[in-house]
């Protein structure tokens, strides 16, 4: 019994260490290919990162870095507090299209025509407030915007990503620029001084005059974004007020006008926080590119009283989402008229047309103060500005159509593509910006396709943030205290 039940166990503890050999093969081999899998996966991975980073975005870096500055407590709090007082006496922020619309000359470069009987307009032309249909100012940074996520990478549907493209303009009036005791202090500083030297003075002329052109307070509600771009290009005889805002853009990147190119200083100063606490609580980091869109991404982390200084013009610059996890109400149309007005108490309305579509406190925006201005050799230089003779828009587009001829970008002997079909190449071809995002996650936004193609929306839709349905506030909340006047108007002159 004992050889039998000897010989019996042999086949067993045999074919027991057969299984375990077997098994610690088979897991060595399946660990092997796991290991192989995933190799190749991060390969693929990191290649179709790469490669679609080339596809959106440039490589090129700059021969030097542009500078740039910034200053801890550029201002003092006195001067913060005064410009916050300055909020609530304006009361009414608007957006960017309604802030800037002011003597808009040329919008087009051929492509507008008038939207049809139901207010609509042909595909990718957008509506003005006059009814005609243009390809948009700066759809060169929308483009990007929507391609990518902006800089947190988002995987959102373009009807979410319209809900987070808000930020709010307050225009402080001309005379603030001449009169103004802070901005005064604020240009006596020594610091400052250094910047402008620097950011001015760079060929080589003994003096120069900074001319400001723009001073306004930047409001930026939770769970929007400050897209990735470059401040609109000024150049003698060509600016926004003369052509398209993409082509004062493609003018300075393409390199073609350099010799007529004004130099340009853009300032933001943050005033949210307080003293004790000077850091914004909802991030919303600063993100910019002074080696150029291939160069190494910089952050600046927005606090109290400091001061960022550089050529907005030279440098790809933008703002991170701010509290980024918020989720937003949905904004509504486009074309309404958006824009945050102060109730009382700290509490803000967020509003389309007549309607409240949310709330928020001064706490939780992202408060700022900017500053612009051109760079003259003197007084009597930038004075001649205004009366600078206009370079024709004709000539503006035959030199790029000729330079695009000459990079092969298009056919040597064709005539030139129609008006929007030109736009576009231009844009393409010119203002291309880094795609990538603070996160280092794919720099694309694959639930951009579904604007496209809106079968594939249910299929992306476990992957890709939506809006939410829109909503109305204003059964739930007091009235908006009324406003005078109509868009245009800023404040009531009685309150
Ligand atoms: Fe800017």
């Amino acid at each position: 019994m004992p050889a039998k039940s000897k010989s019996a166990k042999k086949p067993e503890s045999v074919k027991a260490e057969t299984i375990k050999s077997k098994n610690e093969i088979t897991g060595t081999s399946f660990a092997v290919k796991i290991a192989v899998a995933s190799v190749l996966f991060l390969l693929l991975k990191n290649f179709a990162h790469r490669g679609i980073e080339k596809a959106l975005g440039e490589s090129r870096v700059y021969e030097k870095t542009e500078p740039f500055f910034t200053i801890d407590n550029f201002m003092d709090e006195e001067d913060i507090d005064e410009l916050r007082q300055f909020l609530y006496k304006k009361r009414r922020f608007v957006t960017g299209l309604d802030a800037f619309s002011d003597d808009r000359g040329i919008e087009h470069i051929g492509e507008g025509v008038e939207a049809d009987e139901n207010g609509n307009c042909p595909k990718d032309l957008y509506r003005t407030e006059q009814g005609n249909c243009f390809i948009p100012g700066r759809f060169d940074i929308g483009k990007h915007f929507f391609l990518t996520g902006g800089l947190t990478g988002a995987k959102e549907t373009y009807e979410k990503l319209l809900s987070s493209i808000y930020a709010y303009y307050g225009i402080l009036p001309k005379d603030f620029i001449e009169t103004s005791p802070i901005l005064e202090r604020l240009f006596k500083r020594p610091q400052y001084v250094e910047a402008m030297d620097t950011l001015c003075r760079n060929h080589g002329q003994e003096d120069y005059y900074f001319k400001p052109t723009q001073v306004n307070i930047v409001l930026v509600t939770p769970g929007q974004d400050l897209p990735l771009h470059y401040d609109n290009g000024w150049f003698w005889g060509a600016n926004r007020f003369t052509i398209p805002d993409y082509l004062t853009v493609a003018m300075t990147t393409s390199g073609l006008w350099d010799h007529l190119k004004i130099r340009q200083a853009q300032s933001v100063v943050y005033l949210h926080g307080s003293k004790d606490d000077p850091i914004f609580k909802h991030g919303g980091n600063y993100v910019f590119y002074p080696d150029g869109p291939g160069g190494e991404m910089r952050q600046i982390v927005p606090k109290r009283g400091m001061g960022v200084i550089m050529d907005g013009g030279q440098i790809p610059h933008g703002g991170q989402r701010i509290a980024e996890h918020y989720t937003v109400a949905n904004h509504g149309g486009k074309d309404q008229f958006h824009r945050v007005e102060y109730q009382s108490n700290d509490t803000w309305y967020i509003m389309n047309d007549d309607d409240i579509i949310s709330t928020v406190k001064t706490e939780d925006l992202r408060l700022s103060f900017v500053w612009r201005g051109l760079c003259f050799d003197s007084k009597e230089h930038a004075d001649s500005y205004d009366s600078y003779p206009e370079i024709p828009l004709e000539e503006i587009l035959n030199t790029f159509e000729a330079d695009m001829k000459k990079r092969g970008v298009l056919p040597k002997n064709a005539p030139r593509p129609p008006p929007k079909e030109f736009a576009h190449t231009l844009i393409k071809t010119y203002i291309s910006m880094p795609p990538q995002n603070v996160h280092n996650t794919l720099p694309f936004n694959y639930c951009i396709i579904s604007k496209e193609y809106p079968w594939l929306k249910t299929i992306l839709s476990p992957f890709c943030e939506d809006v939410q349905p829109y909503k109305r506030l204003n059964d739930e909340l007091p009235p908006a205290r009324p406003f005078c006047g109509g868009r245009k108007s800023t404040n009531c002159p009685e309150e």
